[in-house]
């Protein structure tokens, strides 16, 4: 949605809450002091209650919608494919669509603080598609007044809500009594829990076949070993390039840079935002999503999105920010012909055409096996394959067929854990 329609108040709220810190709040609760900075607290109460207020579906307008309706960790914390309407997920309103399509949250907490690659001239970390925000703490307090998502109109009224709930005693607990009776702190509060939440092993477990297989408790088949091949290879697929490997935990890849590029994707023509209100989309069909360059202050970053981890990518589909794939292959297969000159595929216009990068990308010389292998290997950055504790089998690898679908047998090869 266009930040334009940011209620007037919001932006004030967010930066008394946040840029006051953990010092003296600029307007001061009547009753408790001033919260105490989230480091002082208890990390696993705080993370507790941030888990209680992400699944919590009071705190919409009308009530039925939590963090959870878009990012319900069955789905690796995306949007529920039965939810979804191509690629958008409705809001507390269901009749009410935002413009991109809900990423997974697993392993957000990684990127970086937002800053400028001079020598790449990109923009790095952040979050959301288009790097607007800086921390999970800036991010968590959005999707409550986002009309098209939890949509209440006020700090107010959602302070209401929380008042309710069942939990109210734990922020004065943690935060001092009265946390709740001043929006600026009981802001600050919701944030700072919520962002603790995240910042939890349920959002990093690393527990994918292809952890097992660094750790050496367990090896790829013909298929996916070829596919991480093709995924490295600089004069194949070069993935890597973006999708990169090495990150501050060694072998913990994360499988992005945190960079942004512009694909030159098509738009996707059959998302319900198009047919939005002028109130939610003031373009209509005209409707252009210049990603990064959406902030004036990014002129030239048009088109340009984050690169999102793929770890649980086989379970995240539609893809890409405008969730214009319906699958993996099919991502792959405009990573391969998407730039070709004569367009042999009939890939549509790209949404944003300036800038738009045609290198290596779009032109990959894949065999239709290589194809096939790179999706087999990105099947394997599924988590829950294994348990990291016990080294056993985990949910992907006991419900059948759930760990790959397509080319080839699903066979799933049991860890071996004799080795540990
Ligand atoms: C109606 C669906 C919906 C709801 C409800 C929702 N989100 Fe999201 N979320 C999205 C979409 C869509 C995006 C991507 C937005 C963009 O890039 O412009 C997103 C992005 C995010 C991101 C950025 C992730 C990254 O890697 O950049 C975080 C963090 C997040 N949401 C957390 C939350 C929290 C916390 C809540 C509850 C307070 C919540 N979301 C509620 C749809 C939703
Ligand atoms: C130049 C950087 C770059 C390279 C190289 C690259 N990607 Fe990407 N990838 C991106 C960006 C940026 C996005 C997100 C684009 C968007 O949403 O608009 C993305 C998105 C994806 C997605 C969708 C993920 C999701 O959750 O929606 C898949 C799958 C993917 N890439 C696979 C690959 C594969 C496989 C290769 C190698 C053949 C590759 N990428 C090479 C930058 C790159």
């Amino acid at each position: 949605m266009p930040d334009s329609l940011w209620p007037r108040w919001f932006a004030p709220l967010l930066l008394s809450a946040l840029i006051a810190g953990c010092s003296r709040d600029p307007v001061p609760a009547p009753v408790a002091p001033a919260p105490p900075s989230a480091s002082r607290v208890d990390a696993a109460a705080l993370a507790s209650l941030g888990r209680d207020l992400f699944f919590d579906a009071s705190l919409s307008s009308p009530p039925g919608q939590s963090c959870a309706s878009c990012h319900d960790p069955r789905w690796a914390f995306s949007t529920p494919r039965d939810r979804m309407n191509a690629g958008m997920a409705p809001g507390a309103d269901p009749a009410r669509f935002g413009m991109r399509n809900p990423p997974s949250l697993m392993y957000a907490s990684f990127s970086p603080p937002r800053h400028l690659d001079p020598v790449r001239g990109t923009l790095v970390g952040g979050l959301m598609h288009d790097q607007r925000a800086d921390s999970l703490e800036e991010q968590a307090l959005r999707p409550f007044f986002n009309p098209v998502e939890m949509a209440n109109t006020s700090a107010a009224a959602l302070l209401a809500r929380l008042r309710r709930t069942t939990y109210a005693g734990t922020f004065g607990r943690l935060f001092g009594r009265g946390v709740l009776a001043d929006p600026a702190t009981a802001m600050q509060a919701v944030a700072a829990a919520l962002a603790a939440y995240q910042r939890s092993d349920a959002f990093a477990p690393f527990s994918s076949k292809f952890d097992a297989v660094t750790e050496g408790r367990a090896a790829f088949d013909a298929s996916e070993a070829r596919g991480f091949d093709v995924f490295r290879d600089r004069q194949r697929g070069n993935c890597v390039e973006c999708h990169s490997l090495g990150d501050a935990q060694g072998w913990r890849a994360l499988f992005t840079d945190f960079s942004s590029h512009n694909l030159g994707l098509p738009p996707n023509r059959a998302s319900p935002f198009y047919r939005m209100p002028a109130t939610i989309n003031p373009d209509g069909t005209g409707f252009v999503d210049l990603g990064v360059a959406r902030d004036p202050q990014r002129a030239g970053m048009e088109g340009r999105f984050r690169v999102p981890t793929l770890r649980n990518v086989a379970v995240t589909s539609p893809y890409m920010h405008n969730g214009v794939f319906a699958s993996l292959g099919e991502a792959v297969r405009f990573y391969t012909t998407g730039c070709l000159a004569g367009n042999p595929d009939g890939w549509a216009q790209p949404e944003v055409a300036a800038g738009r990068e045609c290198g290596q990308i779009g032109r990959l010389t894949l065999t239709a096996r290589d194809s096939a292998d790179l999706v087999n290997f990105m099947y394997t950055l599924t988590d829950g394959w294994y348990d990291p504790k016990t080294g056993l089998p985990g949910p992907m690898q006991v419900v059948p067929g759930s760990q790959r679908f397509g080319a080839g047998a699903p066979t799933s090869r049991l860890i071996t854990t004799s080795s540990n």
